[in-house]
């Protein structure tokens, strides 16, 4: 007698009831998604430059939201996340994360405080993008390689099970949209 008969029904009925909406979402494919944004924001910014009508100080703030959202998502649930699950000698890894983000975010500041034609600003932002580029880097070649090794669910991470994630960043749209 074949499987599938009326007997095995209900493990089909359990799955159907799992939530409809909620669509878990890998988190290191959300990270990376947020640094093509900010690589985006930072190659308008090289093309406005020189234009002074071209809104630069709306990408640069666009810019410093972006990685203001980034660096708190990372710092808040997945470098503490990751850190319970990866080898003692690639924890090294989180805390070089961690001071580059503190490098990172002090130029936000900075540039959050600046005018487009104060002294330093497009050098500001230029260094800002430097930084940004060598950290994404080291992320995406380096740290989230090994993550990925481990078994930490990304998708728990990123989104059903991990609500704080998505939490921030709608808060941060919430945000984004009122200062428009
Ligand atoms: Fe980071
Ligand atoms: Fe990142």
């Amino acid at each position: 007698m074949p499987l599938g008969t009326s007997t095995s029904k209900p493990v089909r009925d359990q799955k159907a009831r799992t939530k409809p909406n909620a669509k878990a979402q890998d988190a290191i494919k959300l990270l990376m998604a947020d640094h093509a944004t900010v690589e985006d924001l930072f190659k308008k910014f090289e093309k406005a430059k020189n234009d002074e009508d071209a809104g630069k100080d709306a990408i640069v703030k666009k810019i410093c939201d972006e990685l203001s959202v980034h660096a708190q998502i990372e710092e808040e649930i997945f470098y503490p996340a990751t850190r319970e699950v990866l080898e003692d000698e690639d924890e090294e890894m989180v805390d070089e994360a961690e001071v580059e983000h503190a490098g990172i975010k002090s130029l936000v500041e900075q540039l959050k405080e600046m005018a487009p034609d104060d002294e330093l600003y497009d050098a500001k932002v230029k260094v800002l993008s430097e930084y940004v580029k060598h950290h994404v880097k080291e992320e995406e070649t380096e740290y989230f390689p090994e993550v990925k090794k481990t078994e930490i669910d990304l998708e728990a991470l990123g989104g059903r099970d991990g609500r704080r994630f998505r939490a921030l960043c709608s808060r941060h749209s919430a945000r984004a949209s009122r200062h428009r």
